[in-house]
């Protein structure tokens, strides 16, 4: 099953790369001139797009938080998870949480059950996608991923999805969890700064010769220089061919020994705790940071930290 599984998911990867070649430089002056919400090329692109990103993505995050070394004993959820769950479920038993969450929730789901963090909300929350590109609440961000597609558990389990459930419980890496959340929830708190009156008070500090501004929709009065001519498609072909921030950083980015040290101690605790290679782990560390953080991590990497 688990080899179906992962030919399905190389099929969407290759698929979501032919879909950004097509999206990507020389953009297609045909695509834009058609552009409409009725129907066009553009559409189809735009909606492959985020049905295959989904796609990958989740199933990533699938395979990794749903696999076990070998021979080990089911986990069980780390501190920060089961505080968690006390806290925004009170109303069940935290080691209840799965038999009375998320087995019932991902029962209910056509495609995905997803565990994460409102990001907007810092707070936990379980949710379901019937489909990959579907609907789920603004800000969550996915913790823990349950595939409920019929191709991950019909040729085992047929139409038995509480016993795909009651298995796949035993094989959970909680670790991988514990892990994704204390990264959430941090990120999340940084969030929290753009509460709408520090918000104001940013803004008003940009005007220091309005301290009266008021807020709501702007007249054209608020506008005193013309606006600068829509630059359309060259707009748009100048931002395809920036460099992929997801794979080189265009921020300068300060690269400190401390930080370089806690990459380090992430990929090897995490190698120790998946499947993934240290190299995948890299790789995944290393993402949206510049060259000389990702040259001096590897040499860390080859000679260990000082
Ligand atoms: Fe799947």
């Amino acid at each position: 099953m688990f080899e179906n599984h992962w030919k399905l998911y190389e099929g969407y990867v290759l698929k979501l790369n032919e879909t950004m070649k097509q999206l990507s430089n020389p953009y297609d002056p045909e695509l834009v001139r058609k552009a409409s919400p009725a129907s066009g090329k553009l559409r189809e692109l735009e909606t492959a797009k985020s049905f295959l990103n989904n796609a990958v993505l989740l199933h990533e995050l699938f395979f990794e938080n749903v696999i076990l070394p070998d021979n080990s004993a089911p986990m069980a959820p780390g501190p920060q998870t089961m505080s968690l769950i006390q806290r925004d479920f009170p109303h069940v038993k935290a080691s209840d949480f799965w038999d009375t969450i998320i087995k019932p929730t991902s029962k209910a789901a056509r495609g995905w059950c997803i565990v994460g963090v409102n990001m907007l909300q810092s707070n936990m929350d379980v949710a379901m996608l019937d489909s990959h590109e579907g609907i789920i609440p603004l800000g969550l961000y996915p913790v823990l991923i349950i595939d409920m597609y019929e191709h991950s558990y019909s040729e085992q389990y047929g139409i038995d999805r509480g016993t795909y459930l009651d298995h796949l419980k035993r094989s959970i890496n909680w670790s991988i969890v514990e892990h994704r959340l204390a990264t959430v929830m941090s990120a999340s708190e940084m969030m929290r700064i753009s509460i709408p009156e520090e918000a104001e008070e940013y803004i008003r500090q940009q005007f220091t010769d309005k301290s009266d501004i008021e807020f709501g929709f702007p007249d054209e009065d608020d506008f005193p220089d013309p606006q600068p001519e829509s630059t359309g498609l060259d707009h748009r072909n100048e931002l395809s061919i920036q460099p992929n921030p997801r794979a080189h950083s265009a921020v300068e980015d300060k690269v400190t020994k401390a930080d370089l040290e806690d990459a380090y101690n992430q990929i090897t605790h995490l190698s120790r705790v998946s499947f993934s290679s240290t190299d995948d782990m890299f790789d995944k560390v290393v993402r949206g940071r510049s060259p000389r953080f990702r040259d001096e991590l590897w040499a860390m990497m080859q000679e260990g930290p000082e």
